[in-house]
């Protein structure tokens, strides 16, 4: 029984790992590093600021993704990220939300 408690964990964790993963695989493949650093910003903000103006609000970083949310860490730039919605905007909303965990996990 403890055997089959620990492997259904280990599965779990697994299963996790994999998730943030791809989070940071897509982040890299849809070109999003062009303008996102981890730390610094530079074309765009930092994921470390994007990942504190929504922390706890995993919600409205999809939203804002799938382009039905305002920009709130630098609106003076937002016409610069607009055509980028349209990239995620197409994408599976189990990819989004993979992504905005890859985001958030920047803190
Ligand atoms: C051409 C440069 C560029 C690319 C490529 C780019 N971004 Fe951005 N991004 C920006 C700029 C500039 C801002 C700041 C304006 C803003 O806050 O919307 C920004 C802001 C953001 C924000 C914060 C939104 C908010 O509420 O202010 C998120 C989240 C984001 N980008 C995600 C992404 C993702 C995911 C990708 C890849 C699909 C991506 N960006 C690709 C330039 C870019």
């Amino acid at each position: 029984m403890k055997k089959l408690v620990l492997s259904t964990l280990s599965v779990a964790v697994m299963a996790a790992g994999s998730f943030a993963a791809d989070g940071k695989a897509l982040f890299q493949s849809k070109g999003c590093t062009a303008c996102h650093q981890a730390a610094a910003d530079t074309v765009g903000p930092s994921l470390k600021k994007i990942a504190a103006a929504y922390a706890g609000k995993e919600a409205n970083l999809i939203k804002f993704l799938k382009g039905q949310g305002k920009a709130v860490v630098d609106p003076a730039k937002e016409a610069v990220m607009k055509p980028q919605i349209n990239t995620t905007k197409a994408m599976k909303d189990d990819e989004l939300k993979a992504l905005a965990e890859f985001i958030l996990s920047h803190k």
